[in-house]
């Protein structure tokens, strides 16, 4: 590691402040506002925030701005300070600002990205799955039972044509994920189509296969962001789950490189029965490399998972450990490593807002360039999928069938017809519904008020407690068991 843990950023009078090589501000003309892109999210900033964080460069001090500010606008120079001082001390907590100029350049905006039109409501974020190659067998993997072959993948040009269908009907966020997708040859030829289009990119990888010049030629094309996904910090157990030997060292090596190169660095771990003993570890590794975010995710059951399940579902006690472990290291790491936590569904009470609403903020297109409403969607019965080759991104985004079955609330049976939650979690996870039920419109087995979730929390709690079962692992071109 080349520097080490980062500590955080108080803000005072004297600070420099910022923006990091991986966060920037961007006018988001599709929606006529401003935000500041950040990894995975984009904030949405008022009139000040915008006037405040254009004015940043890393050279003017805030006690500068402040005075700047206080006589632009005629107003007391307190005021003005404390107002600035908790602007950026949210971002400096976010980790996306640095005290002085960050030396690494970002990507320009492309003249296609200045002429994007307004577009009504069109997705936040675009999954583009490059491929479904990959080179480990995770038991809980969440790409389709039927994997597409790499013959029928997209092209790099076809992925090109749908970045700037997805960047023109309002995405600013592109997930480069798969399988691996640095499986394929072309990522780099890729990449440069998503920054041309002005999407903020966010690589999704194991990292295994990852070579330092390869990452820093990606860095070099305008990837903002990597996402190293990790299936234990212990070596033995993580070449268990994954049947891949050696990943842990090499993705050591990648996340280091990220951050020598200046980009974003998210560590995601999804936690089950067999890793969930080491996450204090794994949050330790998280700083050591120097992340930004870790996501913590407790597995959702569809797809490769359901069948693994009874090898991968905790007891209620060793999730409610997690919780802890995640609520003392929040506060202990603040403006250090931020934390997106997904709790364990059969031990909650209440749903996810499954990928931000059924057609209401993501879109996945699949190797071959299906559109999934989410990624999981091939899992339900009855629903057919337009082709990005066939049809325009943004009319299917609009107006497929897909999309539309169970967008916004009409759809809904009770008790989510009539629950005043309905258009705050959306009944939950489409997929997770069926898989229990055999019913894609009945509410989420994790809420309490549907008549599936005693089931769901007693099997949970008798599987879990149960000797766990052999990985049933999945393997590209068919399954194998330890
Ligand atoms: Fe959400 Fe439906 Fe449960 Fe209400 S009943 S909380 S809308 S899942
Ligand atoms: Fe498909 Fe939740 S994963 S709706």
């Amino acid at each position: 590691m080349s520097d080490g843990p980062a500590a955080r950023f108080v803000i005072g009078p004297d600070s420099r402040p910022a923006f990091t090589r991986y966060a920037r501000l961007h006018e988001d003309r599709a929606r006529g506002r401003t935000v500041a892109l950040a990894p995975e999210r984009a904030y949405e900033l008022d009139s000040i925030g915008v006037i405040v964080l254009s004015a940043i460069d890393g050279r003017i001090s805030v006690r500068d701005l402040c005075a700047k500010l206080a006589q632009q606008y005629a107003a007391p120079v307190e005021v003005i300070a404390r107002d600035v001082t908790a602007l950026l001390q949210g971002l400096a907590d976010k980790r996306l600002l640095r005290d002085g100029p960050d030396p690494f350049k970002r990507p320009a905006l492309s003249d296609f990205a200045r002429s994007i039109t307004p577009y009504e409501g069109g997705p936040a974020g675009l999954l583009a799955e490059l491929t479904h190659r990959c080179p480990l067998q995770c038991p809980y993997c969440s790409n389709p039972l039927e994997l597409e072959r790499a013959n029928t993948e997209l092209t790099a040009q076809e992925w090109g044509e749908t970045f700037r269908q997805a960047a023109a009907t309002g995405a600013l966020q592109l997930h480069l994920s798969g399988g691996e997708p640095t499986t394929r040859r072309d990522l780099e030829d890729i990449l440069a189509y998503a920054v041309e289009a002005g999407l903020y990119t966010n690589l999704i990888t194991s990292a295994v296969l990852l070579t330092k010049e390869r990452l820093a030629r990606l860095a070099e094309i305008g990837l903002d962001h990597v996402q190293v996904s990790i299936q234990d910090i212990v070596p033995d157990n993580a070449d268990r789950i994954s049947a891949y030997d050696g990943g842990v060292a090499k993705k050591y090596d990648v996340a280091r490189w990220t951050r020598e190169f200046g980009l974003g660095l998210t560590i995601n771990a999804p936690m089950h029965r067999q890793n969930i003993a080491h996450l204090p570890q794994i949050i330790d590794f998280a700083v050591a490399v120097d992340a930004q975010r870790i996501e913590i995710a407790h597995i959702q059951y569809y797809a490769w998972a359901q069948l693994n399940r009874a090898a991968l579902i905790p007891t209620r006690e060793t999730f409610l450990e997690t919780v802890d472990v995640v609520e003392e290291a929040k506060k202990r790491l603040l403006g250090v490593l931020n934390f997106d936590f997904v709790i364990h569904d059969h031990y909650a009470s209440r749903p996810k807002t499954c990928t931000g609403g059924w057609g209401k903020s993501i879109i996945a297109v699949t190797p071959s360039g299906k559109a999934l409403p989410c990624h999981a969607a091939q899992t339900l019965p009855g629903l057919v999928f337009d082709n990005v080759r066939d049809r325009h991104l943004g009319e299917i985004w609009r107006d497929g069938a897909a999309f539309n079955a169970y967008r916004g609330t009409g759809w809904m049976k009770e008790p989510c017809h009539s629950c005043d939650r309905r258009e705050i979690d959306y009944g939950g996870c489409r997929c997770q519904a069926f898989a229990l039920s055999g019913d894609p419109a009945a509410t989420d087995p994790a809420c309490h008020l549907s008549p599936d979730h005693a089931r769901f929390a007693a099997f949970a709690e008798t599987e879990s407690q149960a000797p766990a079962p052999a990985f049933v692992y999945r393997r590209y071109g068919g399954a194998a068991t330890d």
